[in-house]
This record gives C-alpha cells, sequence and structure tokens, in this order.
C-alpha cells in the first residue's frame, strides 16, 4: 500500500479474482480497498496515479472490458470481482507504444507527467467509442481529468491525430515512475 495512504482496516477479507492487463490475480482485499488500492498497493502498477482520492482530478483512470474510463479510486474492489481492467501498462502492445501514446509525444501533450496517464486512459476511452471523436466529444471524454502543468489543447491535438500513428509507434519505454 502506498505510504501516504492508510491501510484499509482488516474487515471480512476475501479473495479478489481480476483480470489486469490480460493477467489473472487473485488478492486478499477487504471492503474498504478500492481497485486503486490493488492496482497499485497490491500489484505494484505504478502507472495509475494517485490523486485527490475523491473523483476529482482523473488520474487514476482505467478501462473496464469495454474500454470505458472508470476512476479507480471511487471503485470497491470487490464489486469487481471476475472483471477485466486494463490500466496504463496494458495500452502498449508487443513493445510498442499505442498510437495514442505516440500520438502524444510527437504533439509533446506533457509536461511533469503525473497526470498523463490519466489522461490518456481518457483520451484512449474517447477513440474506443468514436475512433474520429468530433471536438465535443474530445471535450467531454477530457472534461473529468486535470492538469495542472498546462490546458489540453496539445493534448486535445494528440487525440485528434491519434489515428496517424496507427502502426507506426515508437518503442515503449522502460522503467517506471511513480
Ligand atoms: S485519484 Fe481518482 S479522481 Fe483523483
Ligand atoms: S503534465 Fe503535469 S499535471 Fe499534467
Amino acid at each position: 500500500m502506498d505510504a501516504k495512504r492508510e491501510t484499509p482496516p482488516a474487515g471480512r477479507s476475501r479473495v479478489l479474482r481480476l483480470v489486469v492487463n490480460g493477467d489473472l490475480h487473485e488478492v486478499l482485499v477487504t471492503p474498504r480497498h478500492t481497485l486503486l488500492d490493488v492496482i497499485r498497493g497490491e500489484l505494484g502498477l505504478k502507472g495509475t496515479k494517485e490523486g485527490c482520492t475523491t473523483g476529482s482530478c482523473g488520474v487514476c483512470t482505467v478501462h473496464n472490458d469495454r474500454g470505458e474510463a472508470i476512476l479507480s479510486c471511487l471503485t470497491p474492489a470487490l464489486e469487481w470481482d471476475g472483471e477485466s481492467i486494463t490500466t496504463i501498462e496494458g495500452l502498449e502492445s508487443g513493445g510498442r507504444l499505442a498510437p495514442i501514446q505516440q500520438a502524444f509525444v510527437e504533439h509533446h501533450a506533457v509536461q511533469c507527467g503525473y497526470c498523463t496517464p490519466g489522461v490518456i486512459m481518457s483520451a484512449q476511452a474517447i477513440l474506443n467509442a468514436t475512433p474520429e471523436p468530433a471536438e465535443a466529444d474530445i471535450n467531454d471524454g477530457l472534461a473529468g481529468v486535470i492538469c495542472r502543468c498546462t490546458g489540453h489543447i496539445k493534448v486535445k491535438e494528440a487525440v485528434r491525430n491519434a489515428w496517424r500513428y496507427a502502426g507506426g509507434a515508437g518503442p515503449a519505454p522502460g522503467g517506471s515512475h511513480d
């Protein structure tokens, strides 16, 4: 569990079976655990960021099995028993960045990077729903993620141009960024 968070009380623990990025995990959790607790604290997938933990900032965004954005900080883990989710680590394929990730690189849509996983997962959710999104779709889809460094101008540019990088995305970087 992350140092800054309180460990959820023991309560009545149960085994959660959850597929994350295609891999099945079995984790002992209590009713107080959120998906974010499981992703970061139990599975060590630190790409998904922890911000407000109250549903306001969007940095904890992951996808359900329909590719829709969900806020992992607000989602009780046990409600997702038997389900599948995708985190930012699951977007790349075969060591290659997803087109939306490459678009962020090419369009300089990243500054400090803290919000970036949540913004990219929200952006990918827009594209999952609408491969050629209108400006209103992009605005709606990004409305729930806050970037403290800058606005969404470059981000929106990347979303509009992600199609250009299909099949030509660059190698996924190694290492982790907590
Ligand atoms: S950490 Fe989930 S919305 Fe802010
Ligand atoms: S790039 Fe720094 S918070 Fe968004």
